[in-house]
């Protein structure tokens, strides 16, 4: 074989082997907390900017803070820094009839304390404040009821989910007016996995799951039991200030409804 023959071949191998990585790497959904709505700092196109009493958090230009510190977390996980749940009980989807036995169960059951999807709610639940936070250095007491030293209010006033302020369009609370009914949200903190094999028809298997297009691969589950959680389809630090497609902050594209046809064979 010539020389150059052998360069082709193995130039149109390395071609190949590129095109295969930039394939298992293509569709990385971008991230981007800053000036998007997750985004609570002051210094952002803040909620809290808007709220009575702004501005006073010496740390509250920090993008990160109103969810995760880097030192005495009030959680061992995601170095979590909500100051705790208002609520710890939540109702959620079982009026249905057509829902897998395993499923109804565990919903009925409600989630469990080491839930991932607890972390959105100690926002979205609609009653607890979303700028309380665990630490932050400020050791203040804060209005509300909230102790001295570990917990206190950016802003000194909480605010809850839905409330009144002037920016963007006002996300509502999830949980209803007493902050724990999520009957009627999609189904949460239960096994795919088990829900799966009672229903292999209308339920694409996990591994199925993260093949339907390029980008079902970022649908995540949970634990042993591989659970369905919030983030599961959404992802708290997609882009969602200059990208509309990830809007609002989900895995994946749901044109077409691809997110739901992703799990859902229909
Ligand atoms: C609105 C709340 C929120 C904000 C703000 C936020 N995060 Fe997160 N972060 C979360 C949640 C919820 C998870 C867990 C997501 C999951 O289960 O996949 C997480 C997970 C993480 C993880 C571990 C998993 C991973 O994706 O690597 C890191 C690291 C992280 N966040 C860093 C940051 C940094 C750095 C910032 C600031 C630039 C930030 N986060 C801002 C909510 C937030
Ligand atoms: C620290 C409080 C906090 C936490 C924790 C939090 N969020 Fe949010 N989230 C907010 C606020 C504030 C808004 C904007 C409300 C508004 O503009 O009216 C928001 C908005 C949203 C929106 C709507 C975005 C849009 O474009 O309209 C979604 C979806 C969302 N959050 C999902 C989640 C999920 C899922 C988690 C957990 C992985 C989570 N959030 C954790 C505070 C939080
Ligand atoms: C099965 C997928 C899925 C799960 C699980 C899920 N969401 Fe969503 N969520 C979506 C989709 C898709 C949208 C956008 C709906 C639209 O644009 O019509 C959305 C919209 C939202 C919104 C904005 C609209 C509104 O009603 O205020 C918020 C906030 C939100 N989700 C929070 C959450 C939280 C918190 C959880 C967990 C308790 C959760 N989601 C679980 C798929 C999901
Ligand atoms: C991560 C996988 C996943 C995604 C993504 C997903 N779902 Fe689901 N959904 C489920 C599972 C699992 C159940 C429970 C099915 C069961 O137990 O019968 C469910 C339940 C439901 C139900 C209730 C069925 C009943 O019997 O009452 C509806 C309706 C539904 N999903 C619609 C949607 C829509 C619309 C979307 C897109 C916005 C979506 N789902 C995205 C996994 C998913």
């Amino acid at each position: 074989m010539k020389p150059c023959n052998k360069m082709s071949i193995l130039l149109a191998l390395i071609v190949a082997g590129f095109m295969v990585n930039s394939l298992a790497l293509a569709a990385a959904p971008p991230n981007k907390i800053a000036t998007g709505k997750h985004d609570l700092s002051f210094n952002g196109a803040s909620i809290l900017a808007t709220s009575p009493g702004a501005g006073a958090g010496v740390l509250g230009d920090q993008t990160c803070i109103y969810c995760h510190t880097p030192h005495n977390a009030g959680s061992n996980k995601l170095l979590w820094n909500k100051a705790g749940n208002g609520n710890t009980a939540f109702r959620l989807y079982t009026s249905s009839t057509t829902l897998s036995p395993s499923a109804k169960a565990s919903l009925k059951a409600g989630l469990s304390a080491n839930s991932p999807s607890l972390f959105c709610l100690s926002c979205h639940d609609g009653k607890t404040a979303i700028n309380v936070l665990h630490a932050g250095g400020q050791g203040a007491a804060a209005p509300g009821g909230y102790p001295a030293n570990s917990n206190f209010a950016f802003g000194n006033t909480p605010i809850s989910l839905p409330n009144t302020w002037t920016f963007g369009d006002p996300v509502a609370g999830l949980g209803g007016a007493s902050g724990d009914d999520l009957s009627n949200d999609h189904p949460i903190g239960f096994s795919y996995t088990q829900a799966q094999l009672e229903k292999p028809t209308s339920l694409r298997s996990t591994t199925d799951v993260a093949n339907y297009n390029t980008e079902s691969q970022y649908i995540k589950f949970y634990g042993s039991t591989s659970t369905l959680e919030c983030s599961s389809c959404h992802n708290p630090h997609a882009d969602n200030s200059t990208s509309q497609d990830y809007k609002p902050f989900l895995v994946m594209m749901n044109t077409g409804s691809a997110l739901c046809l992703s799990c859902h064979n229909k």
